[in-house]
């Protein structure tokens, strides 16, 4: 495997061949055989493709094209100018990420079409065949018939072979912060949902029969597939819209004058990516879609670091303090006066919190000018390099350095990316000058300009430009309410972990997540990339605060999160003062941010997910086991572990009578010396987890 990374061009040069253009149909097998691609040109020159898997059909002939404005539809009378075929087999090292090495294997069809005439128009395909599913893209050549081009529709298909059942949330062109739907795809349809969302500027479903991707589903022969995107650069995000007939399409994202996307040849589209596996676990280690994308285009990556961090945050969302400093008629949720959270005396409680249990980051909001005005941008708007004067971020960043702790700074937005872009630059140097070296960003609001949206064109390009200048200044990038991610962490390793998610806030003031929805993600939002969905809420009840909302899991659960959440910063999200002396709190103190191994140990969508990692660069492992409403119990053997080394194994589990609903908070600390090859029995409580740190006895 080593020598040949060192050769990826030449390998991939020396191994495509070209193929008979008279042949109407090509073949091509993933790297094991298990899967066959077979690209069509139909009579009528129509491209198509199908999927199958040992000889099952998994997608049945989908047809490919566009709609473009200038020029009309594109999907048929096509032939073939050329077609080739090659493999890769490479590997890579991420700069971060649970697993150390991944593996790059695919075979490739390459395929040159042009439609008739004098001037004909040209369009290429590129399929990407791993042993784990399908990639494709469209790449619009440089051509005399297309140059500056504006889509108007992307008929992509998807022609599934059953009404699968799906794991699926609306497409919303605004929001994924919705709980998981499982229901047959036919049934898909949002309009009885409820969703109170009509009065909403920052939402919209424009088509109650489209889902969002990623979209899991399982087909009664027990196949799961996973539809979702790769490398969304300069594009719309793709929705799918549901058919009749078991069929699937593309439908964009668009921009406030109805354009999909605006492009100028030569360009290539995202690649629409399909995973196919037998087990609902093996969909959690694929790496297709980071595959996809570029490598990685930062050459000093010294100062990315993953990590734990605390923040000035829940405090916030339970209304204990406020973003705002100033009161402000008409703004938009939080008045502000009543206590500011940001302040410096706070930040420094927090620094010293942080300094006592080693967590390295310090994320504080509402540090900034405009919190005010949030929502409101007929008041003013949020300013991204001044403080509140309560708030001395010079003091604030000296005090952290001094006790190795690492201010992450924020930008909310309010959705309002012109004005952010307007300041963009300054607000990162800014930081950069203080030495901050990480920044959460959000998009709580409409987009403006308005009638944009948050995963149209206008928003991709906004993110494109956000995530350089963090690469220019050296910030890594914890985009909330951001662009669906897409694995563009691999080019960008400064973009981190991503919102978009109904994450944990949601539990401080809505009706909340309830105990299958930790359950669902993983294998859903998940498979598109690291969650930043802030979890360790011990005070589950939030009696003293919000007495009417509460989070739905025990407080074992919420330790297990840090392992089957993946995120390269992780949150120990509640208020100190619920930490303090808590012998529970140790696990998380101990928990790593940065991995070399991840192991699925179980998993059963929307049930249950056991998750083993080990510890960057260390000996340390760590298991997470959640479950949703049912009880459950594993016999889990320890066969990653070093042979012949003794580990002392921390056990967090629910009390005996822990419930999620009743008595969520009975939690149970014991610890045990294992060794390779151990059975550890876990006891799950309803709504429960387990979490257990394996440390090596030195
Ligand atoms: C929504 C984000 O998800 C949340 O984490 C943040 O605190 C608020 N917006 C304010 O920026
Ligand atoms: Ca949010």
């Amino acid at each position: 495997m080593k020598n040949q990374t060192l050769l990826p061009f030449l390998f991939l040069t020396l191994l495509f061949s070209c193929q008979d253009t008279s042949e109407k149909t090509t073949i091509i097998q993933s790297p094991d055989g298990v899967l066959k691609l077979e690209f069509i040109l139909s009579d009528t020159g129509i491209p198509q493709y199908t999927l199958s898997r040992n000889g099952s059909t998994v997608i049945d002939t989908s047809a490919l094209g566009f709609n473009l404005r200038e020029s009309g539809v594109l999907r048929e009378g096509f032939t073939i100018v050329s077609t080739q075929t090659g493999e890769v087999r490479e590997s890579w090292t991420p700069v971060w990420g649970p697993q150390k090495e991944i593996q790059d294997h695919y075979n490739e069809l390459f395929l040159e079409l042009a439609e008739g005439g004098a001037n004909p128009r040209k369009l290429n395909l590129r399929f990407r065949l791993f042993d784990d599913g399908l990639g494709f893209r469209y790449e619009f050549p440089k051509q005399k018939a297309i140059t500056e081009v504006t889509i108007m529709d992307e008929y992509t298909q998807f022609q599934l072979t059953g009404d699968h059942l799906a794991w699926w949330i609306p497409a919303d062109y605004d929001s994924y912060e919705y709980l998981y739907n499982h229901t047959r795809l036919s049934e898909v349809d949002t309009a009885g949902m409820n969703y109170g969302i009509e009065n909403r500027p920052d939402r919209f479903i424009a088509n109650p029969h489209a889902v969002n991707t990623p979209v899991t589903m399982k087909t009664d022969d027990g196949l799961f597939l996973s539809f979702h995107e790769a490398n969304l650069t300069d594009y719309a995000g793709m929705t799918l819209g549901i058919h009749p007939g078991n069929l699937m399409q593309s439908e964009l994202v668009p921009w406030a004058d109805g354009a999909k996307v605006h492009a100028k040849a030569p360009f290539t589209t995202p690649w629409r990516t399909i995973l196919v596996t037998d087990t609902p676990g093996a969909l959690l280690t694929s790496n297709l879609i980071l595959n996809l994308n570029e490598p990685n285009q930062i050459k000093d990556v010294s100062w990315i670091e993953p990590m734990k961090y605390t923040g000035i945050w829940w405090e916030l969302h339970l209304g204990i303090t406020s973003w705002s400093l100033q009161q402000q008629e008409g703004s938009w949720g939080d008045k502000g006066g009543a206590g500011h959270g940001a302040t410096t005396e706070n930040a420094k409680k927090y620094i010293d919190f942080n300094a006592e249990n080693g967590i390295r980051g310090l994320l504080v909001e509402g540090w900034n000018q405009g919190w005010e005005y949030w929502g409101q941008d007929t008041l003013g708007y949020f300013n991204f390099y001044t403080p509140y004067p309560d708030f001395d971020i010079e003091e604030v960043v000296k005090y952290a350095k001094s006790k190795n702790v690492a201010l992450i700074g924020h930008h909310e937005t309010g959705g309002q990316a012109d004005h952010y872009d307007s300041q963009l630059e300054q607000a990162f140097k800014f930081y950069h000058n203080l030495g901050v070296k990480a920044v959460k960003t959000g998009y709580a609001g409409p987009v403006t300009p308005t009638g944009e949206r948050h995963h149209g064109q206008y928003m991709v390009r906004h993110q494109r430009r956000v995530i350089e200048m963090g690469a220019k200044y050296q910030i890594m990038i914890d985009a909330h309410e951001p662009v669906k991610q897409t694995g563009l962490r691999r080019t960008f390793p400064n973009l981190m972990a991503q919102e978009g998610v109904r994450g944990m806030e949601y539990n401080a003031w809505s009706d909340g997540n309830p105990p299958s929805h930790t359950c669902i993600i993983p294998f859903t939002r998940m498979l598109a990339g690291p969650i930043d969905y802030t979890p360790g809420i011990f005070d589950i009840t939030l009696d003293k605060y919000k007495p009417d909302n509460r989070v739905h899991t025990t407080l074992a659960k919420q330790l297990a999160l840090y392992v089957t959440i993946y995120s390269p910063l992780q949150m120990a999200a509640d208020l100190p003062e619920n930490y303090r002396g808590h012998p529970a709190f140790q696990f998380i103190r101990d928990v790593a941010a940065d991995w070399d191994d991840t192991r699925i140990l179980n998993a059963g969508i929307g049930q249950y997910l056991t998750v083993a990692r080990k510890e960057k660069g260390k000996s340390r492992w760590f298991i997470g086991s959640i479950t949703n409403e049912e009880p459950r119990e594993f016999a889990i053997t320890l066969d990653f572990l070093e042979e012949g080394k003794t580990y002392r194994a921390g056990i967090y589990k629910d009390g005996e009578t822990a419930h999620w609903k009743d008595n969520p908070m009975a939690y149970i600390v014991t610890s045990m010396e294992v060794k390779k090859g151990d059975t550890l029995n876990l006891k799950l409580a309803p709504g429960g987890g387990q979490a257990v740190s394996i440390l090596p006895v030195e």
